[in-house]
């Protein structure tokens, strides 16, 4: 079948399960062989639950549970449900790094609601990478679409105190580094901090993404920050199944709800909560899925006029659970409702607006007010200059103040294997003035750009009692990470980007107020540099891996694929 349509106002679904003719046939004796009477299916909406459990996953290890839940409310509702697996991308497993395969998680995505005989979709996510691939299928397929994340796990709690996953995982790893804590006091930490099912309980990426699908409009109200392991979490999977089939009787797609004014909202949130540095990317990709163009310079302008008023983990004091308790996602868009546009459509079928209408802040140190806020400006900035004359970014709210202007001399790593075997060698000419510097850890270079921009700081000076110093290079780093830390410097250096051009002893300028991260080389040196500069060896000569290696854009284009921007029209019903 070429267009699931049959013109005459029917589902798309009866253009699987209404002909009587051989297809028609094969296609209800395929759901009849697995025990599912005619009256079960036929006429109704068909829903599939788009899930990316997996053990793989340990964050969406609980998904299977949750589809239940949504089938439930899609039965309810007078709708079919029909559950689907999904390739599932893990933090902790996926190796070199799961950002290598998010964008060929959405193309199971749109390519699985596409060609399958569906009328919406609930796409079932949690860790990173799995929120922002369902989100782009999702956005590319067109098809009326709710996000249903896991939700974040409950507090860690470790002799009396609370730990964040993983920002306090790698607080402790310095210490231990530091010589500060033992081995057994760093290894009884494992399960203390993750003791419930869910993602990362920071205002990590899966945090930032969770409530990001929420402020879009592509989750209902809740979706952000119920926890996995509260009850209420199953109750919003249930409700998401009957919003799904109330979704597709209205017709409302995807492409209904992501618009520019919904992405502004989105990046307001973002900058609001002192989110994910990832979540650019993932936003930026997204929005290109919609046709939408989306500069690394328009955060930077919202980022001027958002205060950041939420005081969580990496950046501040607390925990999502915490923000739960506080009023959640919807409580922070009530306050900063002046900047947001509240007219946008949403999934529940009403405006953001409404949606957020009865909206409460139950704790105010967790939610500032606009007037009191953490920060007077967004927690991410953009920066710009000869070191990164496409961009790059800083989670300023989550550094060293006294960094974030600073000139130093640079340390280069050639590439991580470079980092790991000299960081802390006696013998490495470091100091806590300097600038350290990672090459070749791009979309290209990494391969799939890995979360290594975190760099460790050396052992000498964390002995000495440092715990911070400027860092850059082309990497991302995990928004649970801190400190003076620049990342996603484009072009990157492993195509010729200023950054493959810095040699040990140049000196770097990181002004962050004035947006500017320049190499302070004279030209005619740089010049004679990039004339002897060697592209690195490619990484694939086949499979995905080389496909990816060709297609994929730089950070200021969402690390999407080239050929994956834009979305096909698929029509739902005439
Ligand atoms: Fe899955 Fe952190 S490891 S969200």
């Amino acid at each position: 079948m070429s267009e699931h349509n049959n013109g005459n106002g029917t589902l798309r679904s009866e253009e699987w399960f209404g002909p009587k003719d051989l297809e028609g046939f094969l296609h209800r004796a395929g759901l009849k062989s697995q025990g599912f009477s005619e009256s079960e299916f036929q006429g109704k909406p068909v829903i599939g639950i788009a899930n990316s459990w997996s053990e793989l996953t340990h964050c969406n290890a609980h998904l299977r549970e949750l589809a239940q839940h949504v089938k439930r409310g899609v039965a309810a509702a007078g709708g079919f449900p029909l559950e689907f697996p999904t390739i599932s991308l893990g933090e902790f497993f996926i190796s070199p790094t799961s950002m290598l395969l998010r964008n060929l998680m959405s193309m199971d995505v749109e390519e699985m609601i596409r060609a399958a005989p569906l009328d919406g979709v609930v796409l079932l996510s949690g860790c990173d990478k799995t929120t922002p691939a369902m989100m782009m299928g999702a956005v590319s397929a067109d098809v009326p679409a709710i996000v249903v994340t896991g939700g974040p796990q409950l507090k860690g709690n470790w002799r009396g105190q609370d730990l964040g996953s993983c920002t306090d995982c790698r607080r402790y790893w310095v210490e231990l580094r530091a010589g500060r804590i033992t081995q057994d006091e760093y290894d009884s930490m494992e399960e203390a901090i993750y003791r419930s099912p869910g993602h990362c309980m920071v205002m990590g990426t899966a945090s930032s993404m969770g409530g990001i699908a929420e402020t879009i409009g592509l989750s209902l109200p809740g979706g952000g920050t119920i926890p996995g392991a509260d009850s209420r979490r199953k109750t919003h999977s249930e409700e998401a199944g009957r919003a799904i089939v109330d979704l597709v009787n209205k017709g409302i797609k995807p492409s209904d709800v992501v618009t520019p004014e919904s992405i502004d909202n989105a990046i307001r949130f973002l900058l609001a909560v002192g989110g994910s540095t990832n979540a650019i990317i993932h936003l930026t990709a997204i929005a290109g899925r919609a046709g939408i163009e989306l500069p690394l310079s328009h955060f930077d302008e919202l980022s001027r006029t958002t205060p950041m008023i939420l005081n969580l983990k990496p950046s501040g004091e607390y925990l999502m659970e915490d923000l739960y308790y506080a009023g959640g996602v919807e409580a922070i868009l009530s306050r900063i409702s002046p900047l947001l546009n509240l007219d946008e459509m949403t999934v529940t079928g009403k405006t953001l607006g409404e949606n957020i209408a009865d909206a409460t802040v139950h704790n105010d140190r967790v939610i500032r007010t606009i007037e009191n806020p953490l920060f007077k400006e967004g927690g991410i900035v953009a920066l710009s200059g000869s070191l990164a004359p496409d961009g790059a970014v800083i989670k300023h709210t989550a550094a060293s103040p006294e960094l974030l202007t600073h000139t130093g001399r640079a340390v280069v790593f050639e590439d991580y294997e470079d980092l790991h075997a000299r960081i802390d060698s006696d013998d490495l000419d470091v100091t806590i003035n300097d600038v350290l510097v990672l090459k070749n850890t791009g979309p290209i270079g990494g391969p799939g750009m890995p979360e290594s921009g975190m760099l460790p700081l050396p052992k000498k000076l964390l002995q000495q009692g440092h715990r911070d110093m400027v860092r850059i290079s082309d990497a991302r780093m995990s928004g649970t990470a801190f400190g003076t830390v620049v990342l996603h410097v484009t072009p990157e250096s492993a195509i010729g980007g200023p950054l493959g051009l810095v040699e040990n002893g140049d000196m770097i300028l990181l002004d962050t107020p004035n947006r500017r991260l320049d190499l302070l080389v004279d030209d005619a040196e740089l010049e004679r540099r990039r004339a002897v500069w060697k592209a690195p060896a490619a990484k694939y000569n086949r499979g995905y891996g080389q496909m990816y290696s060709q297609h994929v854009l730089q950070a200021d284009g969402g690390c999407d694929f080239d050929f994956l921007r834009g979305k096909t029209p698929v029509k739902l019903r005439v």
